[in-house]
């Protein structure tokens, strides 16, 4: 898929912007401010209609406005698409006009990101992983979103009713978000573990170093796993969950850990951390090609904080045909295309 054109109004620090992309590699350039991680931030609404910092949608738009309108038009094995973000009173996503959903439009545009904060999160913070897997999975297929409401959904009523102890605990009710909890879960921890299964073998194949994704679910059982046994362990840790008034186990504490010969990630120097997850990165793309016959929209804030020179090169090599959108501070002829961002 290509981002061909983007447009922004008052989101952030950018009104009437518009872009031109070309399909191969772009880098927005321009000075600290200048609005060049908001565009990249854009797109990456676009996909996901929130953004990668943890920020209210309200505090996107531009100081001072009452909404912010975002678009791109997007070429993809469809044909061509546009995708609208809206933000008024409530969001409005559109897909070619016509009010649309998350995962539709993730159909036709699929930002993946990647950025120095992104990168020490993710490798330092359990729930930053899990939720970089999340979208992983999602990548492949969007019904995924669908099994992770669900779940999200059930145990937020579950968790309403264990902190809701003024009164007896009803234990039919429990029984019943458990057993819902089970049957959603149960899909989530499937997924994932079928996910880390193919990630590994996508990075088995295509590196020497054996590079290697570990997933911990959350469970109490070492058996193997089941919506049964998730149900039983469910089940044993009621007492428990009753005491500290809160879900204890399920697929919201799952654990995955990035491992290199059998060492963890956190282990080894910045540049070796960041070379890894850019080798993460790129047997996922290979996955995603292989799944949805093209590739997603590579974003890279800030790409010459996170990577050397032979780094860039690979990652700009590896998939000469996967649009790359970039932002640094100097412009740099590797790339097709660069745009400058000035300061207002
Ligand atoms: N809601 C908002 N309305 C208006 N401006 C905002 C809003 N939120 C942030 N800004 C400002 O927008 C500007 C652009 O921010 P952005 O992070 O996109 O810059 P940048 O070009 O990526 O800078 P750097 O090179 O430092 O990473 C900053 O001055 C920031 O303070
Ligand atoms: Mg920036």
């Amino acid at each position: 898929m290509v981002v061909k054109k983007l447009e922004i109004n008052g989101f952030r620090n950018l009104n009437g912007f518009a872009v031109d992309l070309a399909a191969g590699k772009n880098l927005i350039f321009g000075a600290n401010g200048s609005g060049k991680t908001s565009v990249i931030e854009a797109l990456y609404f676009l996909g996901f209609g929130k953004s990668f910092l943890a920020v209210q949608r309200r505090e996107l738009v531009c100081f001072g406005g009452d909404g912010f309108y975002l678009s791109a038009e997007v070429t993809d094995k469809s044909g061509e698409n546009t995708v609208t973000a809206c933000l008024e009173k409530g969001l409005a996503l559109e897909l070619n006009g016509e009010r649309s959903f998350l995962a539709q439009v993730g159909r036709h545009l699929y930002p993946l990101f990647f950025s120095h904060f992104l990168y020490s999160q993710v490798i330092d913070g359990a729930p930053h992983l899990r939720k970089l897997i999340d979208r992983f999975i999602y990548g492949l297929s969007s019904l995924y979103l669908h099994d992770v409401l669900r779940y999200n959904d059930a145990l937020k009523q579950k968790n309403h009713l264990l902190k809701n102890l003024g009164r007896p605990i009803n234990n039919s009710e429990l029984q019943g978000w458990n057993r819902l909890l089970a049957e959603t879960g149960s899909k989530l921890v499937k997924k994932r573990m079928a996910f880390t299964n193919q990630l590994n073998g996508a990075m088995g194949e295509a590196f020497s170093d054996s590079l290697s994704l570990r997933y911990d679910p959350a469970l109490l059982s070492g058996r193997p796993f089941s919506e049964t046994t998730l149900l039983e362990d469910l089940d044993r840790a009621r007492a428990a969950e009753i005491r500290s008034r809160r879900s204890l186990i399920g697929p919201q504490r799952d654990r995955f850990e990035v491992t290199v010969n059998g060492r963890k990630l956190q282990l080894f120097s910045s540049g070796e951390k960041k070379k890894y997850l850019l080798m993460l990165y790129m047997a996922y793309i290979d996955l995603f090609r292989r799944a949805r016959g093209e590739y997603p929209v590579l974003l890279l804030d800030d790409y010459d904080a996170v990577m050397d020179e032979r780094n860039l090169e690979f990652v700009l090599g590896h998939f000469p045909a996967m649009q790359v959108v970039a932002t640094s501070v100097e412009a740099d002829e590797r790339f097709e295309r660069c745009f400058e961002l000035k300061k207002e």
